[in-house]
């Protein structure tokens, strides 16, 4: 049952595709206390008890409960995810309540800032507060979580599914030089064959960091560059960023000037920050003119054959305004004054520091949205990645309706899962990353967004061999399978490292997979449900199962427990049920251990990981292959424990199912 209260005058977010009549009386779990607008105009609150759960606010740090933090809703560039943070790339802000005496949920369909105090002022209390007022509130509920999250993507629509490829390896680095780099990083792969479907083209391909733009001198010849990779069945995947240089003379400019299509001061000059190329208009994606205009820029790269790209820095970011800048300076000539004052280098550092994604410059510039309001950014700031994201879908499917492309966007809002994944922006080689990786998994499934990953090894920092490993081993079962890494940090393409060959076999083990792992991610998608699920979902009478953080159940068949911790031999698990333990070194060689329901400590070397499937059940494994174009979808093996009449319809690429029955080996 969905039910739905306004508050204000709410905004077109695009997230939601049901039309929810309003409903009459008092709003159903919550307290609610309406304040003044345009300063914390809305609060809504609940208390809880001990035991209850909180999921969902997809992308956030901590785990996959999120009770105990603070939270707010606001898309930020920030690269440091440190477990302090309440804001990260994105704004999700659906909420379930999971506990002895109630289940239901929460979406505030809400595109400004709402803090999410979840048990951090009182571990008792949760209260939610929207800054703007001008809300749809939906209450959801249903006899189960899985249902909860099964109406709540009713209510957004169907997830984006990509092309079959993208499920292959990506491997990505800001800072490929040139066409031969390029060249060189394929070629290193084929001739150690290391799997690999995929080759992102980061910033440094364009002229000068414009969208749309190539360095000629680097990549002399793109055609033939993007034929031969082809050939060699790999998919080049360029950058695109929000922000447009002003720049006379510069196609994307001029003709975004003419359409009108950027964002605008108050007074009604362009909105201008610095960017990667420099000072910058940012397109107007709220208005349906300036979309269909930055669709269409993507059109010669579609005609030239490109079939995915990464949107970035849109959430936005800004490094700073003229105005920002300013005020850092005045506030540097203010100490220069009083040298002798030390506290004030702390303003000052503050003042340098703030010029960059600032609040005041993000009150400074407007919108004119669909409806035709003129509306000042900050009151729809989280809605500008996902309405990027909206505007490039809109391209491709005025290029050609029936093709599917790939696109993962940094920002995202509710209602842009229909359109496109995400990755989880410029995370560390760290290992506290790789859990954080594995907590938002559920959540943002949760959120629809089901095509997702993260940055493999780790974005910023020099990653290790082992951490590298473990990232890749996690990486299997993510739909989006990317290494990245950032300018000047370690290069971190597998065959730079001693145990390049390990990482190849863990990279078997994901294309024997593909073939199911693409089955079960369109089921997901087309039965509104999630891949990675916590065990809450599958298990909620078990107590043990739904306080469980490390494991995520997977598909229909497997639960998933990645090793975490650096030089750890192993780990515990937790079974709630009999399952059969694959212990994986390749997709040749694996243990096949069957285990009961319970604890269980299982050792896992460096180049070793599982997947446990459930008993009765089994997982069709490809012969796998080195890349998605030469999978066979014929001649599978059939692991799984007691499994005699059991049968799995595998949905391919093509539509068809193909029901595969279950061998004794
Ligand atoms: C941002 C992106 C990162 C990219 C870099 C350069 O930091 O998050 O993935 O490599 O910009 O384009």
């Amino acid at each position: 049952m969905i039910y739905r209260y306004a508050f204000g005058q709410p905004y077109d977010t695009d997230a939601v595709v049901l039309d929810v009549p309003p409903s009459e009386g008092a709003v159903p779990h919550l307290d609610v206390a309406v304040g003044e607008k345009g300063q914390d105009a809305v609060r809504f609150s609940f208390s809880m008890d001990p035991e209850d759960i909180l999921f969902g606010l997809g992308e956030t740090v901590r785990g996959q409960n999120k009770r105990g933090h603070r939270y707010v809703s606001w898309a930020s560039d920030i690269p440091n995810h440190t477990e302090n943070l309440q804001s990260l790339y994105a704004a999700h802000n659906l909420l379930l309540v999971f506990g002895k005496n109630r289940l239901f949920g929460l979406y505030l369909d809400d595109p400004g800032r709402v803090t999410w105090d979840l048990g951090w002022t009182r571990r008792d209390r949760a209260e939610i507060v929207s800054e703007n007022g001008d809300l749809n509130l939906y209450i959801l509920e249903g006899d189960s979580l899985k249902a909860i999250a099964r109406e709540f993507r009713q209510l957004t629509g169907r997830s984006y599914i990509p092309p079959r490829w993208a499920f292959g390896y990506i491997q990505s680095r800001w800072g490929y030089a040139g066409e031969a780099e390029a060249r060189e990083v394929i070629r290193e792969h084929r001739k150690r064959h290391i799997p690999l479907d995929g080759l992102c083209l980061d910033i440094d391909y364009m002229d000068d960091f414009k969208n749309f733009t190539w360095r000629e001198k680097a990549f002399p010849n793109l055609q033939g560059f993007l034929e031969d990779a082809r050939k060699d069945h790999v998919h080049l995947i360029p950058i695109i960023d929000a922000g447009i240089r002003q720049e006379e003379g510069y196609a994307a400019y001029d003709s975004g000037k003419a359409r009108q299509a950027f964002c605008t001061r108050e007074g009604g000059e362009d909105f201008l920050a610095a960017v990667w190329p420099g000072m910058c208009c940012f397109p107007d994606f709220m208005n349906r003119d300036a979309r269909q205009w930055f669709g269409e820029q993507y059109r010669p790269l579609l005609e030239a054959g490109f079939e995915g790209f990464w949107n970035d820095m849109n959430e936005p970011a800004l490094f700073y305004t003229e105005q920002s800048l300013d005020r850092a300076f005045a506030t540097a000539r203010e100490q220069m004054k009083h040298p002798e004052d030390y506290e004030g280098m702390w303003f000052l550092n503050a003042a340098f520091n703030g010029m960059a994604n600032n609040p005041e410059d993000y009150r400074s510039f407007w919108h004119r949205m669909d409806d035709g309001r003129r509306v000042r950014h900050d009151r729809v700031h989280n809605l500008y990645g996902a309405f990027m994201t909206r505007a490039t879908a809109e391209g491709f499917r005025a290029f050609d309706p029936d093709r599917r492309f790939l696109l993962f966007s940094r920002s995202s809002f509710i209602g842009a899962h229909r359109n496109g994944g995400v990755w989880m922006g410029d995370n560390h080689s760290w290992w506290s990353h790789l859990k954080l990786a594995f907590h938002m998994l559920p959540n943002l499934n949760l959120c629809g967004f089901l095509f997702c990953g993260c940055d493999l090894g780790g974005f910023g920092c020099d990653t290790t061999e082992d951490l590298l490993e473990r990232f890749l081993q996690l990486g299997v079962f993510l739909p989006l399978m990317r290494n990245h890494s950032a300018l000047h940090t370690r290069e971190q393409e597998i065959y730079r490292f001693s145990i390049w060959e390990t990482m190849r076999d863990t990279l078997t083990v994901r294309y024997a997979l593909i073939p199911y792992l693409y089955s079960e991610f369109v089921k997901a998608a087309e039965e509104d449900g999630m891949l990675f699920r916590p065990l809450a979902f599958d298990y909620p009478e078990d107590a043990r199962a739904v306080h469980t953080e490390d494991q995520l159940m997977l598909g229909g068949e497997c639960m998933i427990a990645p090793v975490f911790d650096q030089n750890a031999a192993g780990r515990y698990v937790y079974l709630p049920e009999d399952m059969l333990l694959l212990r994986f070194r390749s997709a040749e060689d694996y243990d096949e251990i069957p285990l009961e329901q319970g604890d269980h400590y299982v050792e896992l070397q460096l180049g070793e990981f599982p997947l446990f499937v459930k008993r009765h059940a089994f997982i069709p494994l490809s012969p796998g292959a080195e890349y998605t174009d030469a999978l066979d979808d014929a001649a599978f093996r059939t692991p799984g424990w007691d499994a005699e009449g059991a049968k799995y319809e595998l949905l391919r690429e093509d539509r068809e199912m193909l029901g595969i029955e279950w061998k004794k080996e």
